[in-house]
């Protein structure tokens, strides 16, 4: 009969994907930040590498107090989030829209990592493991405040991709209100569908 799995395995399993996935990020990251054209952005991009390093020594810690190896399991969620990224950055290369399309991706990539370090951290309360709960506790207040950095950059980025002609902060505004400014990922991508809209 195969072996019962409770919780624990889950969380152990989750830990390795998230521990992969924030070792890809930090590959990443690098490629992100020479790509993006506004210093903001390659500047946001920057300071969450060094960010990532600080996550990856936390999951290490993490590991630590489960007594396992730090070992990664492949994650295909985040394979396929940052292949979408590169190829954002391949097909939109030298246009005005690269910025935006470059915070919807990495929207997408903290929000991934939202939901496992919130899942984790519930599970590490569940399973009686306190230290490991505040320690995902503390990755996962960095990713929320990394992801409302990125809607707040998103409000020009989606400016500049809507009017490639127009010098920038000239004429018409986009329909931006206050809706997209606390929900990340609806932030940047349901504004840039409100801005490609708009006229029509
Ligand atoms: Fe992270």
């Amino acid at each position: 009969m195969a072996k019962e799995k409770t919780l624990e395995d889950l969380f152990s399993d989750t830990l390795k994907d998230i521990y992969y996935a924030e070792k890809r990020i930090l590959k990443t990251l690098p490629k992100m930040a020479k790509a993006a054209e506004s210093p903001k952005l390659k500047k946001g991009f920057e300071k969450h590498l060094a960010q990532t390093e600080g996550q990856v020594e936390r999951l290490e810690q993490v590991f630590k107090i489960c007594g396992q190896p730090a070992r990664g399991k492949r994650c295909d969620a985040i394979e396929g989030i940052i292949a979408e990224g590169e190829s954002i950055i391949k097909e939109f290369k030298g246009t005005p829209a690269l910025d935006a399309g470059l915070i919807s991706s990495a929207q997408a990539v903290e929000h991934y990592e939202i939901t496992r370090y919130g899942t984790l951290r519930r599970w590490a309360e569940v399973l009686g493991m306190r230290n490991a709960a505040a320690l995902l506790e503390r990755t996962l207040k960095e990713e929320e405040q990394t992801d409302q950095l990125l809607t707040g950059i998103a409000e020009q980025a989606n400016e500049d991709a809507r009017q490639p002609s127009a010098p920038k902060g000239s004429g018409r505004t986009a329909k931006s209100g206050g809706a997209g400014k606390s929900s990340g990922q609806r932030g940047a991508a349901g504004e840039a569908e409100d801005a490609s809209s708009a006229d029509r």
